[in-house]
């Protein structure tokens, strides 16, 4: 056995995070910019997920920017466990030094390094281009492992253009990576087609570390099909927006889609969290985002859909929501019963 091979064995013998999670059935919360931020990660949380990941942050920002340690891509909800930071960046150095600062400013359960962002901005500087010149990625994640006794994970596409993931994760689990996680696509298709899972299967059998499979899981049962492939678990990001119950599902066998009013219920929290999470009293900036989420909550409530893309404030989504929720007041109802003696 190589010595780094040696090296992630001893990590998992003595129960690293991703281990010890992975001891347990579920899913994991997979990281998406301008979704699993802390409310997102809270619900699904909630509902069971192994672990979630942050949104991707720049490694030369948390080192060399303005960012502080109230950046709220990286910041926890309160009392939050079982997150894993995710980085992204090309430089050994830098990555370093913002696995340090990570560590110190958020409190991660594990490090992620993103080699599979195929937005073009981050191109040349991390992301998926890694996937092209795959020999930057095992110094980095060499640097990141020298720079913590935390778990240290890499998330990739295929590739590029062609599938080179097996060289790819083999190259990374020799260089000590804890856990990889593959979404099925290459940085080409970006979210095109259908993620190739024999592929993901490929790379699992491949490697001695854990192999997490990312894409297109959006019910339990395609998720139970995945896991029969050799992985060590699945992830889920789109399917899991305004379903958080996929998580339940997996980490607990019972399969019920809850009820319109709890869903409504839930929907309703998640804006309350989003505006205690952003400290926004008025909810005016922080809904925003929340408005290609909200109706996600309620496929089966079209008439809904144009009020929720439109609200504003927590009383808004109390108010479009009212009819689902039976004995939740607004704030104008409250006014008028508090001028009504019994
Ligand atoms: C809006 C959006 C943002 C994403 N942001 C990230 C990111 O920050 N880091 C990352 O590694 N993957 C990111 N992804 C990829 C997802 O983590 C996941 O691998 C991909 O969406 C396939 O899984 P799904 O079909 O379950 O969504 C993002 C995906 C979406 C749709």
């Amino acid at each position: 056995m190589t010595e780094a091979g040696a090296h992630t064995k001893s990590s998992q013998a003595k129960g690293g995070f991703y281990a010890s999670r992975l001891a347990q059935p579920g899913a994991v919360l997979a990281p998406m910019a301008g979704y699993s931020d802390a409310p997102l990660r809270q619900l699904a949380a909630e509902q069971g997920a192994l672990w979630t990941v942050s949104e991707m942050i720049s490694a030369r920002g948390l080192v060399l920017g303005g960012d502080t340690e109230n950046l709220t891509l990286g910041r926890p909800f309160e009392g939050e466990s079982n997150r894993v930071v995710q980085l992204f960046g090309a430089e050994p150095e830098i990555l370093a030094r913002a696995v340090q600062k990570a560590e110190a400013w958020f409190s991660p359960a594990a490090i992620d390094l993103n080699m599979g962002c195929p937005v073009p901005k981050i191109r040349g500087k991390g992301g998926a281009c890694l996937l092209q010149t795959p020999d930057v990625a095992f110094e980095l994640i060499t640097a990141m492992k020298a720079a913590t006794t935390l778990d240290v994970s890499a998330k990739i596409r295929l590739g590029w253009d062609t599938d080179r993931s097996v060289e790819v994760a083999q190259g990374l689990a020799a260089a000590g990576v804890n856990l990889i996680t593959v979404h099925g696509r290459t940085s080409q298709q970006r979210y095109t087609g259908e993620a190739d899972w024999d592929a993901i299967a490929r790379v699992a059998a491949a490697v001695d570390v854990p192999v997490v499979g990312s894409g297109d899981i959006k019910s339990a049962q395609t998720a139970r099909e995945r896991l029969r492939l050799g992985v060590a678990s699945v992830m889920i990001g789109r399917g899991a927006v305004g379903n958080p119950w996929l998580f339940r599902a997996l980490a607990s066998g019972l399969d019920t889609y809850p009820s319109a009013q709890e869903r409504a219920r839930t929907a309703l929290r998640h804006a309350e969290l989003q505006t205690r999470f952003y400290d926004d009293q008025t909810g005016r900036l922080t809904l925003r985002p929340l408005r290609k989420v909200l109706p996600q909550y309620l496929p089966d409530h079209p008439e809904l859909r144009d009020d929720l893309v439109q609200v504003v404030t927590v009383e808004d989504v109390r108010r479009v929501l009212a009819p689902l929720l039976p004995g939740v007041t607004t704030t104008h109802e409250h006014a008028r019963y508090a001028g009504t003696r019994p």
